[in-house]
């Protein structure tokens, strides 16, 4: 960025990176920051607009600069929790400078021009923190939220002594999409909870966010009963732990959370949900058994049921992806998010009911 009275910019396409970033952030917060004349010429500058002379150059940075501002004061989405973080601070930190150098008020900057004991510096702080936001355009940082947010979430709302408990399931992935599903109306299934720490921890989100819904952990309780038909790694007896005894450990976490165990083959034991489902949770390893599993479930999930599906493409598993390719392929279910396109190898696909099943 040049400095002089006004902003000017020394890669244009840098900035109009920066503001692409911004937008599609900004774009994910709600409705506050979408109008005002500043996000629109942000929005101008991201989409190809005009940036070719000084004066429009010095506008757009300036309407950055205003859209950090109001960023900052914003309320987080799940999405957009590090995001909000991020702009505060960097906000902050031009606030900092505008006084160290003093500098007139950014409110007068578009008008005005930038006047300071030193300009130069002040145009190099604007560059940095530019830079610093065209990095969210990186993958990582997706996730790098989804980690921050849930661990805030976990933080304020669970006890530690639960919170401490270690689950097989990378819950970042999972309680952003669980708590996008509350507005749903229903229940929420686990299936394949093995030791049930996961079930314990999303039924005590349930009941810290009153959400009226109950919480079915499925699993057979003494590990698989029968082997990968693909010859994958898992066969009869894995994940079967009965010195921690599962059963007996959600029974005991029923009588304060909204929580029911329930044992045996989930392929037959799920028949017995009644009620419609806004979350469903599938972690059975094997196609074999998480086909049956949806089919028997299929009509208590509506279009906005969202169904979460681990071990996608993970080596252990052959039998997962090309299940999920099949529905996918034959139009009953539509992709909501993939998580190994911000975090490779995570193996998790988030779905909604998009058609109707094709024959089993
Ligand atoms: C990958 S583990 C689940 C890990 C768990 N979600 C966690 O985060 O700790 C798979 C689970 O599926 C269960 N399972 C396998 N076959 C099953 C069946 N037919 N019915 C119910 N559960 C089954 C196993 O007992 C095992 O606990």
């Amino acid at each position: 960025m040049a400095s002089g009275r006004g902003f000017g910019l020394a890669d244009a396409e840098a900035f109009r990176s920066t503001a692409q970033v911004f937008v599609e952030h900004a774009g994910r917060m709600g409705p506050g920051l979408a109008g005002g004349p500043s996000f629109g010429l942000l929005k101008e500058a991201a989409g190809g607009g005009a940036l070719a002379d000084t004066r429009t150059q010095h506008e757009a940075v300036c309407a950055f600069l205003d859209c950090l501002k109001r960023a900052s004061g914003q309320g987080a989405t799940p999405e957009t929790y590090t995001f909000v973080a991020k702009c505060a601070e960097y906000d902050r930190y031009l606030d900092e400078k505008v006084v160290e150098f003093r500098a007139n008020r950014r409110e007068d900057w578009p008008s005005n021009a930038v006047k300071s004991d030193d300009n130069t510096t002040i145009a190099k702080v604007v560059d940095e923190i530019a830079g610093h936001l065209r990095s969210f355009s990186e993958p990582a940082q997706s996730y790098q939220s989804l980690v921050d947010y849930t661990q805030a979430r976990i933080r304020s709302l669970m006890p530690t002594e639960i919170a401490g408990m270690r689950q097989e399931a990378n819950i970042s992935l999972i309680l952003p999409f669980l708590e996008k599903s509350l507005p749903v109306a229903g229940d929420v299934a686990e299936f394949g909870c093995f030791r049930g720490i996961l079930s314990v921890k999303l039924a005590w989100m349930l009941k810290a966010l009153g959400a009226d819904k109950h919480y079915y952990a499925f699993d057979t309780f003494h590990g698989f009963e029968i082997d990968d038909p693909a010859g994958g790694a898992l066969g009869i007896g894995s994940f079967r732990d009965d010195e921690f005894d599962a059963f007996t450990f959600l029974t005991k976490w029923s009588r304060i959370l909204p929580l029911t165990p329930v044992k045996g083959d989930a392929t037959k034991t799920c028949a017995q949900l009644r009620a419609p489902l806004s979350f469903v949770w599938l972690d059975l390893d094997m196609g074999v058994l998480m086909d049956p599993v949806l089919r028997t479930i299929w009509s208590k999930c509506g279009p906005d049921t969202i169904i979460g599906i681990d071990d996608v493409g993970r080596p252990e598993t052959p039998t997962v992806s090309p299940w999920l390719d099949g529905l996918l392929a034959a139009g009953a279910l539509e992709m909501v998010f993939d998580s190994d396109r911000i975090a490779p190898n995570t193996f998790i696909r988030f779905v909604k009911k998009k058609g109707e099943l094709p024959p089993a």
